[in-house]
């Protein structure tokens, strides 16, 4: 089948080249799917007679057709706790976070927030993500087992944790060693399903866990690595004291052989030039988390300085819901924007939607198969709506540009900005007719 509508996506980096010649922009789009991928895309009137006779096309109208959004830092289980009051950090853990994570022993429980968490990726517009899942090996079957039935190219794995965690949170170097590799064979590169190994951040992985940790990555190929670095100025002190040997905090993974290709780290907030220059000499990503950073007080991501062109660093957006106050691409959109504010640069809104799109596959290295409307890319799309309330329709009205209506989209959209989303060509969400995409 095919959609016909405008539509955006990326022909080259925007931080690297100018942003308004990196985004593409078709006014009257046809895009053809086959067997879930896209196989032809360019002007309507250009591609209508090469299109296979009796194709079903769906046509958008007033829509913005864009690749599906890619959140590269969020926790599922922390869904029914996000905008919990009045904590930083390592307090909000212990106050918040961990109860709600102890739940997830129950598979139930876990199936059951696994699937209203992917419902409501997919009403955000969001068709790829890399997740966090807590310490229970069942908190990941639930996951997988939900993206696998909704087709979802998704990066997840069970957090690693055997120490500074309440004792019903805890593993062992060796029982989370085997539990990981265990989910890795029931998962890793099943159907679209990656695994990720997931030492939650230093303070909470003894030496030796992070070290296993290190060669459960070498023990099959594509195998991400997902953890937490230099968020909040306490966490800095505290593993400074934690592992007095080590050079920086960045070190610590290093040494235990968890920095390079596929690694994404959360926040990356107290990081000087040294880090930067490690993270783009290994590969390794940063996931830029503004909602959450704001949120829990953490500080001011240095976006431009870690996409410096002479040492570019690999970023993608995180929403970190939880600590996160939004699941929506285009609220961490509008808070990235006012973070770079503040740090005196500007977020064009071409810049902004590549690091939400074309961006984050390229931090997950997915960016062959997701992040982008090209032939031969998975067809997760999503279609986002800019008169999805009066207010924004009489701003949209007076938009000349598509980068003037890329902007309104990202500050003053959100979930019902998001008309729909198809995940490998299926229609997975219509807002209007939920009915009509199967959702429950
Ligand atoms: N650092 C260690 N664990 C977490 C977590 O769950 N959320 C955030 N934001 N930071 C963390
Ligand atoms: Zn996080």
């Amino acid at each position: 089948h095919a959609l016909r509508g405008r539509a955006v996506t990326f022909g080259t980096n925007p931080f690297l080249d100018d942003p308004a010649r990196a985004l593409v922009h078709e006014p009257d789009a046809l895009i053809l799917i086959e067997d879930g991928h896209i196989t032809r895309f360019g002007a309507f009137d250009a591609l209508r007679d090469t299109l296979p006779p009796d194709t079903p096309v769906t046509t958008w109208h007033h829509g913005i057709i864009s690749a599906g959004f890619v959140d590269t830092h969020v926790h599922y289980p922390q869904l029914p706790m996000i905008a919990a009051y009045g904590e930083q950090l390592l307090e909000w853990l212990e106050r918040y976070t961990f109860p709600t994570e102890a739940r997830f022993a129950d598979p139930d429980y876990a199936a059951g927030v696994a699937r209203r968490f992917l419902r409501e990726l997919l009403r955000a517009g969001t068709t790829s993500a890399a997740v966090y899942c807590t310490v229970h090996p069942q908190s990941v079957d639930a996951f997988f087992t939900e993206s696998a039935r909704l087709n979802t190219r998704m990066v997840a794995g069970k957090v690693l944790m055997d120490r500074n965690a309440p004792a019903n949170l805890r593993d062992t170097p060796q029982g989370g060693y085997d539990d990981s590799l265990a989910l890795i064979e029931r998962w890793h590169q099943h159907g679209r399903q990656l695994y990720a190994v997931t030492p939650r951040f230093a303070a909470t992985s003894t030496e030796e866990q992070l070290d296993l940790a290190g060669s459960l990555l070498r023990q099959r190929e594509g195998l991400f690595m997902q953890t937490h670095l230099s968020e909040n100025l306490a966490e800095v002190e505290w593993i400074s004291h934690l592992f007095p040997r080590r050079a920086s905090y960045l070190d610590v993974y290093a040494h235990a052989g968890l920095v390079g290709p596929r690694s994404v780290l959360g926040h990356g907030v107290h990081v000087d030039e040294d880090i930067f220059h490690t993270c783009h000499a290994a590969g390794c990503a940063l996931a830029h988390c503004p909602t959450s950073n704001l949120f829990l007080g953490s500080g001011a991501f240095r976006l431009f300085d870690a996409l410096d062109p002479r040492r570019p660093v690999r970023v993608g957006l995180g929403t970190d819901v939880g600590a996160g106050t939004s699941l929506s691409q285009l609220q961490t959109l509008n808070e990235a924007y006012k973070v770079a504010q503040s740090t005196g640069r500007r977020l064009h809104p071409a810049q902004a939607f590549w690091l939400a799109t074309a961006g984050g596959a390229r931090a997950l290295y997915l960016d062959d198969r997701i992040g982008t409307i090209a032939p031969g890319m998975e067809a997760d799309l999503c279609v986002l709506d800019p008169h999805a309330t009066p207010l924004m329709a009489q701003r949209a009205e007076q938009c000349e540009t598509i980068e003037d209506l890329l902007f309104v989209l990202m500050m003053l959209g959100d979930d019902r900005s998001v008309r729909a989303t198809y995940v490998a060509g299926q229609l997975v969400h219509d807002r209007d007719a939920p009915e009509a995409a199967g959702e429950r």
